[in-house]
């Protein structure tokens, strides 16, 4: 009885420390300790809600969905303290809080070729990529109307995107290459980007100005 007792609390503790996958609890505590700034909180939001549209395109369950978000919200983990070498402190830091290590890879791979070379393989990953810069472009166009996202259609932004002058921080060939690896032209892309940013229309700033 007593080694059956001791069975089942080291399998307990077993469980307890296994990696774990992300969910937005976990990413939202994960991310609070690290980061403050109101501008890097919407981006993680703005990046939330398109990884969750993605997932919806590529077809994921519910429990999905909520996954792709949470690592959307936490990708930016280690930006705030350390802008010049932004995810080097993320695998270690991470993988000791219990992170699975496939989401820790996914985060990693949203630097490829800016950061690192850690090459977005997986829908996910591909789909955090593409997510990452194509969001601050929406983002930017949603801002500048009386209307915020409400109404905002995907040739608008396509505009602002040849318009090199407007959000000149959001790298062209980086949202090219994201639309290209999610396999999806450019609207496309984009479109996916406002139906996972309308939700957070509130907590981002684009809900209609009147
Ligand atoms: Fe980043
Ligand atoms: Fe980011």
């Amino acid at each position: 009885m007593a080694r059956d007792l001791r069975l089942t609390w080291s399998a307990l503790q077993v469980v307890e420390s296994a990696p774990m996958k992300l969910n937005l609890a976990r990413a939202g505590e994960l991310l609070a300790t690290t980061t403050s700034d109101p501008h890097l909180i919407v981006h993680a939001t703005n990046v939330r809600g398109c990884m969750e549209a993605f997932a919806r395109h590529f077809g994921q369950p519910p429990e999905e969905v909520e996954h792709w978000g949470a690592v959307g919200y936490l990708h930016d983990y280690d930006y705030e303290r350390f802008p010049e070498e932004h995810l080097e402190h993320t695998e270690a830091e991470l993988l000791a809080e219990g992170v699975d290590a496939a989401d820790v890879r996914a985060i990693l791979s949203h630097g490829w070729g800016i950061c690192n070379d850690v090459t977005p393989e997986t829908d996910l990953e591909k789909s955090l990529f593409c997510a990452d810069e194509l969001s601050g472009l929406v983002w930017a166009a949603a801002l500048m109307r009386p209307t915020g996202i409400s109404d905002l259609e995907p040739k608008s932004v396509v505009k602002k995107f040849k318009d090199k002058k407007f959000a000149a921080g959001c790298n062209r060939d980086v949202i090219r290459k994201g639309a290209e690896l999610v396999g999806l032209d450019l609207p496309a892309a984009i479109a996916v980007c406002i139906d996972g940013m309308k939700p957070y229309a509130a907590e981002t700033g684009l809900l209609p100005k009147t």
